[in-house]
């Protein structure tokens, strides 16, 4: 093999984490790739912000630099990874790649998420591919699967614990009782969580990786900041514990899924949810993500690993660089489905409400879900004194409904504040 190599020129931007990693992994891996493949991946020139930082690696001999032209205005590189992160200026940086004819492959799902479409349309253009499998889920084979494995299929629907950080803190409040301010903070000292938690805690990151996700399964452009989307921030030890006395955990789930019968839109989302402990989702644990998606020919599918970290996102990159030697789908034909507005959809869901304990309380709260035509599948008064929680889980009702009833259940003056209301995956 080793006299028939092809080589692949690559010129990398950034050398944070992700950057690193890719330096990383072509020092140990490229020896084991020449002979599996027949590719000989030479990494050439880095672009960097800042030439003085420290470096966890050796790059004596690439050529640094800080001038973005000598990667892109260099014919020999074929190869542009970016690994800088942000939507500028990695997007003016790949759009000029790509109008150059130089492959693309990116880490990027703030991009990707906001500027698929059109980084997809140069590519097709420019006649060269862009692979962003590292965008979503990092090391997990989602977008390949996807748009390589399952290319035969119409799929109908993608659901995922798509995000660490916030598995990792409700993992930890499901085996250990704990507080989500105890897991979260746990979470930042291993490294899993930001000082700044809000964009993964919040569900930001799994609304623009569910969006990527949407966009290859579904050929559609989905703005993230779109996607119905609640964070984990106020699930408590509590409701994780009931409703583990029914046969659930919580988890965030981000999820599309096609409009059931002639509908054109599609139901996307990012919020806890009850999931039945026998669904393979449920037993997903700690940082670990999984992607489980419903195929017509091969039905339900899980797809399961580690979602992030440095040399699991720099293995998704380094197979990205091959792939795009070889011709990978680009997303082509866009339609523009609508949203499905949450209101619209029926779940059946688990509340709880804290109430004063006292005669009459009951009825007043079961008059108002009736009002709204909402029924009551299980109740649960666990002991207390003054104050006790009702925890409910209703049959399916419209969303609509149910916002409708609790924002009336939260008026009454024996209604105390703190009520919560989850839906669940049936
Ligand atoms: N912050 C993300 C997570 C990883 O917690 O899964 C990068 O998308």
């Amino acid at each position: 093999m080793e006299g028939n190599a092809k080589t692949i020129t690559v010129g990398l931007f950034g050398l944070g984490t992700v950057g690193t990693g890719v330096v990383k992994v072509l020092e140990k891996r490229s020896g084991l790739i020449r002979n599996r493949l027949g590719y000989d991946v030479r990494l050439k020139t880095i672009c960097v912000r800042n030439l003085d930082r420290a470096r966890e690696v050796n790059t004596a001999k690439y050529k640094v630099t800080t001038n973005s032209e000598h990667i892109l205005n260099d014919p020999e590189i074929n190869v542009v990874v970016e690994a800088m992160g942000g939507i500028e200026p990695a997007r003016s940086y790949i759009k000029e790649a790509l109008e150059k004819g130089k492959h693309v492959v990116t880490a990027n799902k703030a991009l990707i998420s906001k500027h698929g479409q059109e980084l997809f349309e140069l590519a097709a253009k420019n006649g060269v591919n862009l692979a962003f499998e590292a965008s979503v889920c990092s090391s997990i084979p989602i977008i390949k699967g996807i748009r390589e494995s399952f290319v035969a299929n119409s799929i109908s629907s993608i659901s995922g614990i798509v995000n660490g950080t916030t598995n990792f803190i409700l993992t930890k409040m499901t085996s250990e009782g704990r507080s989500y301010e105890s897991a979260l903070e746990e979470a930042q000292q291993k490294g899993f969580a930001e000082a700044d938690p809000s964009f993964d805690v919040g569900g930001k990151d799994a609304a623009q990786k569910i969006a990527i996700l949407a966009m290859l399964a579904f050929n559609t452009a989905v703005d993230p900041d779109t996607v119905y989307t609640e964070g984990i921030q106020d699930v408590t030890a509590e409701d994780i514990r009931f409703a583990g006395n029914w046969g659930y955990v919580i988890k965030l789930i981000a999820l599309a899924k096609k409009a059931d019968g002639n509908g054109e839109g599609i139901d996307m989302r990012v919020h806890p949810m009850l999931i039945a402990k026998k669904h393979p989702l449920a037993s997903v644990e700690g940082e670990l993500n999984a992607v489980y998606l419903n195929g017509d020919l091969v039905d339900g599918q899980m797809f399961y690993g580690k979602g992030a970290g440095q040399l699991p996102t720099a293995s998704a990159v380094i197979s990205d660089v091959i792939d795009v030697m070889k011709s990978v789908a680009v997303v082509r034909n866009f339609n523009s489905l609508p949203l499905i507005d949450i209101n619209d959809l029926e779940f059946s869901y688990y509340l709880k409400i804290p109430v004063i304990d006292r005669p009459g309380v009951l009825y007043r709260i079961a008059k108002i879900l009736a009002t709204n035509g909402i029924s009551v599948a299980e109740l649960l008064q666990p002991g207390g004194k003054e104050s006790v929680p009702l925890i409910i889980k209703t049959h399916r009702a419209k969303e609509r409904m149910m916002r409708h009833a609790f924002n009336e259940l939260n008026k009454l003056a024996v209604v105390k504040k703190g009520a919560v209301m989850i839906r669940i995956q049936d």
